[in-house]
């Protein structure tokens, strides 16, 4: 992610220099400066924490994020961060809180919201023309294509498996067009089906099965204090029709609207309507968008443009369903 968004993102903006690039092989490190000409490289976050640097991007493991995410908050940095920010809520406001007393921006990086597709989605949602929303079905749903590096299927380095690692996507998505109801009650299940086996081959190459950990499938149903519910499906293997399906469909009392395609669906009388909704052009590619929006919040001392609150009850859905799994029980969510 740092060299397929982050690094060209930032460089990107007008008046940024990155101006260090971080990773345990200094090796690597380097070989990620000499190709976008970044003059400081550290093989310890900690060293290049002490530069005098206004933002940093964390696109390392899961399990650096809320370490490297705190020290860099603690060392006066913005910080922008891969999703998922943390494993579980309590991380997630440990840091929120920290950015907040020390004047700092953190935002987790949901690139997808910064899209013409979310931004077209969102657009419908303000003019009410959805209605009220009561329940929403929420996918990350992938055939065959399970990560190699073992950063995704160790637990230890991970936390969770598709659902932290791409229903954090879908999830945000919906709970963003909801308008952030507040979720109550949790029930869920997390398997491991298909990754231990070798039913169906992964897409992206052999992964170390030995140290896969993680669940291949993960189902949630949640409600909200508001009455309207959610259910959310993640995979990575699985015997699906499509290769993928990153996507929500909010069911209103107006109509229905499909995210990412835009379909909007309504029936009045007896008459039933589909349409699509229309997009901005942009060539801008969600990544640089989203990290365009923290560098002019920054700039202009605006809030970040997706608040840890929000982030907040994303991971506490998917730590609730992972808790329920395991337990074989509902959670009840705590208040933030
Ligand atoms: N937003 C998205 O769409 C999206 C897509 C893919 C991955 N991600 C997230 O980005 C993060 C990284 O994923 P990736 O695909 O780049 O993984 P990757 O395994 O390709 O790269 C991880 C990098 O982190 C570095 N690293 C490991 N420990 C470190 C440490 N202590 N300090 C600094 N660097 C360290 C490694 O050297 C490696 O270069 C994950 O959290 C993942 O969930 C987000």
């Amino acid at each position: 992610m740092a060299r397929r968004a982050h690094i060209p993102g930032w460089q990107a903006l007008p008046g940024v220099e990155v101006a260090a690039v971080c990773a345990p092989d200094l090796a690597a490190a380097q070989s990620s400066a000499d190709a976008f000409g970044i003059p400081h490289v550290f093989s310890d976050y900690h060293a290049l924490l002490e530069l005098e640097l206004d933002a940093v991007s964390i696109c390392a493991p899961n399990s650096v994020h809320v370490p490297a995410s705190l020290t860099a908050i603690e060392s006066g940095k913005h910080v922008l961060c891969e999703k998922p920010m943390a494993v579980t809520a309590g991380q997630v406001k440990m840091l929120g809180e920290k950015a907040e007393a020390a004047g700092l921006l953190l935002m987790a990086q949901h690139q997808l919201r910064f899209a013409a597709e979310a931004r077209a989605a969102y657009a419908l949602v303000k003019t009410e023309k959805l209605g009220s929303v009561y329940h929403a079905q929420v996918r990350a749903l992938r055939r065959a294509t399970v990560p190699t590096s073992v950063g995704f299927i160790d637990k230890a380095l991970a936390g969770g498996g598709p659902a932290l690692d791409i229903g954090v996507h879908s999830l945000d998505i919906a709970l963003w067009l909801m308008d952030f109801p507040r979720p109550v009650r949790v029930t869920g299940t997390a398997k491991t089906n298909f990754a231990h086996g070798d039913k169906i081959t992964g897409d992206w190459g052999e992964w170390a099965r030995s140290r896969f950990s993680v669940e291949d499938f993960a189902a949630g149903f949640v409600h909200f204090e508001n009455g309207s519910t959610l259910a959310l499906e993640c995979s990575w293997l699985g015997h699906y029709p499509e290769r993928d399906d990153l996507s929500c469909r909010l069911f209103g009392l107006g109509g229905s609207l499909h995210w990412p395609t835009g379909e909007f669906s309504t029936t009045a009388g007896k008459a039933h309507s589909t349409g699509t909704l229309p997009l901005e052009a942009t060539d801008e590619p969600a990544h640089f968008a989203a990290i365009r929006a923290f560098y002019e919040a920054i700039q202009s001392g605006r809030p970040s443009p997706i608040p840890w609150k929000e982030t907040y009850w994303t991971i506490a859905i998917i730590e609730a369903l992972y808790e329920s799994a395991a337990e074989g029980k509902e959670v009840f969510l705590r208040d933030v």
